[in-house]
């Protein structure tokens, strides 16, 4: 694992989408999964930018959605099917053929689980993926205590997650369980890259990164991934206590 430490959000941001931009141009049929929320969102609108400017070719990628909110509609802004369309999948004309996201209205969501397992090997694992870290340390929706061996799987959502994931939503939501890959995914991804930009995510990045590995804090595994990479803005880093890295 390797941890950088950039200026500010706009900084990290750039070389974040450098990143993606960087694994479509040297791999133009890469395996892509690409976390939702506050994070990334400048990333990707980069990614677009940079793409267009470049004309990087993103015809050959396939798109693994990461996580969704069950039984929430794609329609809904909050979800983050409507979230990858509006930012990525849109601007860059992604094709539907290239694009695997969890259907979280099923009936049957261990199916869904199952067939993304499915899609995940066809397509001869994770080339890149780029996760966020949420308040209690998740990844994904792979919430504390969650079993480290595990692909894709359904769970109930912590107090937390819930209440803070009503920043997502025009409205008052509902928000009980969630579809997610599993830290297996994660472990066999062939990069990772963990995104924190501010000062409120300062203590879990601490923890995630000082104190021991383990599903309590599921972040923490990242430091169990030899090509990983931990993105900061120095906000997210104000609380390491260890100066190894230095800010660029
Ligand atoms: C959400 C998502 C994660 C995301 C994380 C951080 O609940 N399930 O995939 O990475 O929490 O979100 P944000 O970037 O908005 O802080």
């Amino acid at each position: 694992m390797e941890v950088s430490i950039y200026k500010d959000h706009d900084t990290l941001s750039s070389h974040a989408a450098g990143e993606i931009i960087g694994m479509v141009a040297r791999k133009p049929d890469a395996v892509l999964c690409l976390a939702t929320g506050d994070t990334p969102r400048l990333t990707y609108s980069l990614v677009v930018q940079q793409a267009t400017a470049r004309k990087v070719d993103f015809t050959r990628c396939t798109f693994i959605g990461l996580d969704e909110w069950v039984g929430i509609s794609p329609e809904n802004e909050g979800s983050c099917h409507y979230f990858l369309r509006h930012h990525i999948f849109a601007p860059l004309q992604i094709a539907p053929h290239q694009i695997h996201l969890f259907n979280a209205l099923s009936g049957d969501l261990a199916g869904e689980c199952g067939l993304m397992n499915r899609v995940v090997k066809q397509r001869g694992g994770i080339d890149l993926m780029l996760v966020g870290i949420g308040m209690n340390g998740h990844i994904g929706f792979n919430e504390p205590g969650v079993a480290p061996d595990q692909y894709a799987h359904v769970v109930t959502l912590d107090e937390g997650t819930r209440t803070v994931g009503q920043k997502y939503f025009r409205e008052q939501t509902v928000l009980t369980e969630g579809i997610t890959l599993g830290l297996k995914h994660v472990l066999e991804a062939e990069k990772v890259l963990l995104l924190a930009n501010g000062v409120k995510k300062a203590e879990v990045v601490r923890r995630a990164l000082e104190e021991e590995v383990t599903t309590a804090l599921p972040a923490s595994i990242i430091r169990k991934h030899a090509n990983s990479r931990v993105m900061l803005d120095e906000p997210a880093a104000s609380a390491l206590t260890r100066g190894e890295t230095k800010s660029r």
